[in-house]
């Protein structure tokens, strides 16, 4: 369970989040809302890249917001960026390597059969030994994932994940995304502008508009919001 209270975030004039106040328990969570909504934002002071006016995050009973960006990744956060950030000049499996140098997983053959584990699950278990530069968009998205399950992952935080995929792959995510709290014992924060894959994969949705909560709830009730709609037909027209 994960308790957002009161977190403001301002850039200069920009209210990127007013006094956002939210409980999220389901194992995979939406984050949704046109374009500057605020979304990454909040992945930002989850992750410590941005430091809230004020608010509390508490996850699991613990004061996430107290903690370097280093220890909350010890502690089990973790996070895809909106844009992917491999490496092209290491190995697939070392870019899952070079996450889990920072975190305590001690033993040696501890990390490699996480990062087997992390590897299979993607489906990129033959493409260990393969430069990051020979992947195709999709393989480099599925690193990106990789790289949030090692390390004994309590929260995975995924920026638009399915950004830029066809459609058969972004089936696939789907199914990707749906396994993570049950293989490897994490809840999901997922933002995507796809309200297909929000529908198919969250179980509960916050709606983002203008750093405010617009809506929250069971994914199924909220996408019939109207408030909600009007809200997606405005970036639709605009896309
Ligand atoms: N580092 C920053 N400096 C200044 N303004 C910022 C910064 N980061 C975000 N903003 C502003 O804060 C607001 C929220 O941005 P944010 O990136 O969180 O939106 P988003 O919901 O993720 O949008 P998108 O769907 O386009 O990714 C926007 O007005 C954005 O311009
Ligand atoms: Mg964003």
């Amino acid at each position: 369970m994960i308790a957002i209270r009161d977190v403001s975030v301002s850039f200069g004039g920009v209210l990127a989040l007013n006094n956002l106040t939210v409980n999220l328990a389901d194992s995979v969570v939406g984050i949704i809302g046109p374009n500057g909504a605020g979304k990454t934002t909040l992945l930002n002071v989850f992750s410590g890249f941005v430091t809230p006016a004020c608010g509390s995050i508490r996850a699991f009973d613990t004061d996430l917001l107290a903690m370097r960006p280093h220890q909350r990744a010890r502690w089990g956060l973790r996070r895809s960026f909106q844009t992917e950030q491999v490496v092209d000049d290491l190995s697939v499996a070392d870019n899952v390597r070079a996450m889990l140098d920072s975190l305590p997983v001690t033993s040696r053959s501890e990390r490699e059969r996480q990062i087997e584990k992390a590897l299979t699950y993607v489906q990129l278990e033959g493409k260990a030994d393969e430069l990051g530069s020979a992947l195709n968009t999709y393989q480099r998205r599925m690193v990106e994932l990789a790289k949030t399950l090692v390390g004994s992952p309590r929260i995975v935080l995924l920026d638009e994940p399915g950004a830029g995929l066809r459609e058969e792959e972004v089936d696939a995510l789907r199914q990707t995304i749906l396994g993570i709290g049950e293989q490897f014992g994490a809840m999901t924060l997922l933002i995507d502008h796809d309200v297909e894959m929000i529908a198919a994969t969250c179980i509960s949705t916050v709606v983002l508009d203008f750093g405010e909560l617009l809506a929250f709830g069971p994914t199924a009730e909220i996408l019939k919001d109207d408030r909600v709609k009007a809200a997606y037909l405005g970036i639709e027209e605009a896309e």
